[in-house]
């Protein structure tokens, strides 16, 4: 069993929409696949709620049962986990890289928001554990990226090369307890994740096993 957290003391940043969608894309490729929501707002959890399909499941518990919780999915059988961190919250933050094989860090492109993740990265820096930044809610146009990365390169951190678009498919599927590829298969969102996806594989498993 593989276990990625999601991670960003930043709110907003699409932490909850890349956790349920990279677990519909871990499920349709064959993985039992759970969410640990770690939110107190327990979004991914109202996700499931609203959603017509019993996978992927989603657990919400406080980071203190974390490493209970994964021993629980091992002995189920469980292929991946997904963590679906909270804002604001460091020590959280800081469990749940604990508990992690590899972290994703979201991030938007806007200098405060990438100030903000440094607190993040460092947190997973403690743990020692790998990660990449990946940048969401990305404009159509525009120098953001460029910036956002001049701003981060003394870090010497793994940009993820997969962007996540600014896109209304997101939270369109979401509000219907959908992943984007559910909602809408042939769009640009759903690209995005499936090409998420295949890195996270990548950084998880090697480049040959899946
Ligand atoms: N790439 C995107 N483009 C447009 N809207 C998005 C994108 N990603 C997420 N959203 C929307 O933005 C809102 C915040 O996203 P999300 O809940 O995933 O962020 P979060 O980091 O989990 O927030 P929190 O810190 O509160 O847990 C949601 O309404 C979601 O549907
Ligand atoms: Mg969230």
């Amino acid at each position: 069993m593989k276990t990625v957290a999601i991670l960003s003391q930043k709110g907003g940043v699409g932490k909850t929409t890349l956790a349920t969608c990279l677990a519909v894309a871990s499920e349709a490729d064959g993985k039992k696949t759970a969410i640990f929501d770690l939110d107190p707002q327990a979004t991914a959890s109202f996700w499931l709620d609203v959603r017509n399909k019993e996978t992927p499941a989603v657990i919400s518990i406080q980071s203190i049962r974390l490493s209970h919780m994964i021993k629980a999915a091992k002995d189920a059988e469980t292929d991946l986990v997904i963590i679906d961190g909270a804002a604001v919250a460091r020590d959280i933050a800081y469990e749940a890289a604990k508990a992690a094989d590899y972290v994703l860090i979201p991030t938007k492109t806007a200098v405060f928001d990438t100030m903000s993740m440094l607190n993040t990265i460092e947190a997973v820096r403690q743990v020692g554990k790998p990660f990449s930044v990946i940048f969401t809610f990305v404009p159509p146009l525009g120098y953001e990226i460029d910036d956002a990365k001049e701003t981060i390169k003394h870090l010497n951190a793994d940009i993820c090369p997969v962007t996540i678009g600014n896109r209304k498919a997101f939270f369109r599927a979401q509000s219907e307890g959908k992943a984007v590829q559910e909602f809408d298969p042939a769009g640009k969102a759903a690209e995005e994740i499936n090409n998420l996806y295949m890195y996270m594989c990548i950084k998880l498993y090697d480049s040959k096993e899946k």
